[in-house]
């Protein structure tokens, strides 16, 4: 076959074989787990006006009950509309056993939509047994049979769960598999796209759920805006008192001290009128880099594209660079966005040891999106140190998210999206700098 023809088959084929599997880890899944914990809920919740002792097994159920829930959701991004977890946070000090805990447990609605899921869902789960049957049954037909034919004619008489008792039949068996696993391909997606459809109904977050997981979150990174903040404001304050004000009163003594010398000592009067004019070369530098590092002008004269072009620029390795930005965001976002990517690009000079970089810059569907990478060692992780911790709070305040691979031998990657309207368009360059 042709390559071009066998990779358009592939791509025909390839959705439909990857449901099948998805389908039958779902059916495995669903009828084992959901069952399991449907008659455990049960007998928990049985136990509760009966011992008391429900009390403290009703909500150690409900824990297994979401880690199965949990990953069950996980998996519904197979559908390409992935289920949101519902679950409000536990309230501190509500170990399982206490009276606290039972009273979040028992008034969380999502439990109870947990509950009413687990036999719906253990039968639309066994339902997408057949996304995997199905197929599978066409390519026995079309493989098996044939070859059970090939080798000894005389053994199409026992089937191989086909209807192969007489041999018309059996040499049917190959057309009818076609057919089989053709529409069994097609109906495997279909399958697993209506399983978690229906699954969203009982797992998804209500409107109400959906709010209050907003609240929490805007509360969260709210007071994360606020900490940083108040560090990047002692770090201004830091650097003035440490750098440009000691220059400057250094500046001052010199220049008191060549007044006093002035009409005594010339000479040594112009020496120290020298060294304050540098002191204070040393002093507009600092405060230079201090405003850089507040608004950088190469932001405000370039635009982001061109402000990340300069960044890349200034990394001792070559680094291919993709931009694709239609305008520019909004000022707060260019400069979260301009410092994530200055950090990532930090770090791959610093740790990476790697040969290659790369820089992408493009606005998809409403979200900014940056991409860098490198082909280094990998191993990067964000807690160890303040610089990614920084650039996720940082994108954080405005909805923003980051996302690090790095496996060890790399290569690294670090995704950040932040979700921004874009303004005026303009056109821009797209070039490497290897
Ligand atoms: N591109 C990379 N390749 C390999 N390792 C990396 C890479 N980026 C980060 N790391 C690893 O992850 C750690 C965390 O990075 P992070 O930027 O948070 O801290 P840092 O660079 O060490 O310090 P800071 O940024 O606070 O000055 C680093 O110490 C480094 O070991
Ligand atoms: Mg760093």
């Amino acid at each position: 076959m042709d390559s071009s023809v066998r990779a358009v088959v592939w791509r025909l084929i390839r959705p439909g074989a990857l449901a099948a599997v998805q389908g039958l880890a779902v059916a495995l899944l669903s009828l084992t787990t959901n069952v399991a914990l449907f008659v455990l809920s049960v007998v928990s919740l049985a136990l509760i006006p009966a011992l008391g002792i429900g009390f403290a097994i009703f909500p150690a159920v409900t824990v297994l009950v979401r880690a199965s829930l949990t990953l069950q959701r996980r998996l519904s991004r197979w559908s390409g509309a992935p289920i949101a977890s519902p679950y409000a946070p536990v309230p501190a000090g509500a170990r399982i056993g206490t009276w606290r805990r039972f009273r979040w447990v028992v008034g969380d609605p999502a439990t109870w939509r947990d509950f009413a899921w687990l036999i719906p869902g253990a039968i639309t789960g066994g339902v997408c047994l057949l996304a995997f049957v199905l197929p599978a049954y066409g390519l026995e037909g079309v493989l098996f049979v044939p070859l059970v034919l090939y080798l000894t004619i005389d053994w199409y008489g026992y089937g191989v769960f086909w209807p192969m008792d007489n041999l018309a039949k059996a040499w049917l068996a190959a057309p009818q598999g076609w057919l089989l696993l053709a529409g069994g391909l097609v109906a495997a997606r279909w399958l697993m796209w209506l399983h978690f459809r229906f699954a969203g109904l009982f797992l998804a977050p209500t409107r109400a759920q959906e709010l209050a997981l907003r609240v929490r979150h805007l509360t969260a990174t709210r007071a994360d805006t606020i900490d940083t903040q108040a560090a990047e404001l002692r770090r201004i304050e830091r650097d003035l008192h440490d750098g440009a004000q000691a220059r400057l009163v250094a500046l001052r003594m010199s220049i008191g001290l060549a007044e006093k010398l002035l009409a005594d000592d010339p000479v040594a009067a112009q020496r120290l009128l020298s060294e304050a004019q540098e002191a204070s070369g040393h002093a507009l530098a600092e405060l230079r880099d201090l405003v850089r590092g507040i608004y950088p002008p190469v932001l405000a004269e370039r635009g982001l594209d061109g402000a990340v072009q300069a960044l890349a620029l200034a990394v001792p390795m070559p680094v291919d660079l993709d931009v694709q930005l239609a305008g520019s965001p909004p000022a707060a976002v260019e400069s979260a966005a301009y410092f994530a990517v200055a950090e990532a690009l930090t770090n791959v000079t610093k740790h990476s040891g790697a040969g290659r970089a790369w820089i992408q810059l493009f606005y998809d569907d409403g979200v900014l999106k940056m991409v860098v990478g490198d082909d280094g060692r990998g191993g990067a992780t964000v807690d160890a140190g303040t610089g990614l911790a920084g650039v996720r709070r940082r994108l954080a305040a405005f909805d923003g998210t980051m996302t690090v691979t790095s496996p060890p031998g790399g290569p690294t990657v670090v995704t950040m999206e932040l979700p921004c309207e874009l303004s005026s368009p303009r056109i821009s360059p797209s070039s490497g700098t290897g």
